[in-house]
């Protein structure tokens, strides 16, 4: 049976994600900062390199799957910090999992991104070429420096869906396939926080999709159990957008 790793299993949409994998059969490692198999704090290098430390003696230096949902919205208590985390979360546990990855059946990766991503794509952000060229300390002084959460979040994940694109044009030959899930508003804790904050929460309960309502972690966690799945072999580079219609609202004119 298939062993996954799953980051942010503790809440929201990762924890949806534990719950279908595991009644699908996989055996499940769940990383975050509490409530998890592996507790560990993927905000920095150290953390990260404890988490696949732990993943790896765990797996058996063998892993079949990863999911990458850890991240921290606009209500974060630093813009560094949304950085740190909804970026290099991702990108350096890939890199440092990869070995386990490359031993396992079928491998695949799915990287939970965001529709708030392709906002980014008409006004790219300086911060964005920082986190490509993998200088977190630069990317996090900047997204400081400018104090605006809600561009740190943004530029976070859409530099996160570059990087595994391009990961992916690299890594189609050694057999792991990776695939970014983009969700649209979803009822977890981490929007229910930003539809309460004084600065964004207006603008939060205003993003209504065309279907005309939020979703549910369960309906992320279905796309991302497809990706993980044997019927998804030949989705490989793919950003699939489950947002109630929001891109499509968003940029019609273009994909
Ligand atoms: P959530 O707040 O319910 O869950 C996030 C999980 O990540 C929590 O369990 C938290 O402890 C963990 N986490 C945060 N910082 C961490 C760290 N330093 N180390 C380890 N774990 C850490 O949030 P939600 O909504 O389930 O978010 C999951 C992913 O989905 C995030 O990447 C988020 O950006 C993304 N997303 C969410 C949307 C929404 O409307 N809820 C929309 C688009 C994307």
């Amino acid at each position: 049976m298939s062993v996954t790793a799953v980051t942010g299993s503790a809440s929201g949409i990762g924890a949806a994600v534990c719950q279908q994998l595991r009644a699908a059969g996989h055996t499940v490692i769940g990383i975050d900062r509490h409530q998890a198999e592996v507790i560990a704090d993927l905000s920095s290098s150290e953390g990260r390199a404890n988490a696949a430390e732990q993943v790896i003696a765990l797996a058996q230096g063998k892993l079949d799957g990863l999911v990458c949902c850890a991240g921290l919205g606009v209500t974060a208590p630093s813009s560094s910090l949304v950085v740190s985390v909804n970026y290099f979360g991702s990108t350096e546990l890939i890199e440092l999992l990869s070995p386990a990855l490359k031993k396992g059946t079928k491998p695949a990766i799915t990287i939970i991104g965001s529709v708030a991503a392709s906002q980014q794509a008409a006004d790219p952000h300086p911060m964005i070429d920082l986190m490509l060229s993998n200088d977190e300390q630069a990317a996090r002084a900047l997204a400081d420096e400018l104090g605006q959460p809600h561009i740190a979040y943004a530029a976070s994940k859409y530099a996160l869906t570059v990087h595994c694109r391009r990961l992916a044009v690299k890594t189609g030959s050694t057999g792991i396939r990776l695939n970014i899930v983009a969700p649209g508003a979803v009822e977890t804790p981490l929007h229910e926080a930003s539809k309460n904050d004084p600065r964004f929460g207006e603008a939060v309960r205003n993003f209504i999709a065309p279907i005309g309502r939020n979703g549910q972690p369960s309906e992320i966690a279905d796309a991302v159990s497809f990706l993980q799945s044997p019927q998804a072999a030949f989705v490989h580079g793919s950003i699939i957008y489950v947002d109630g219609g929001m891109d499509a609202m968003m940029r019609n004119g273009s994909f």
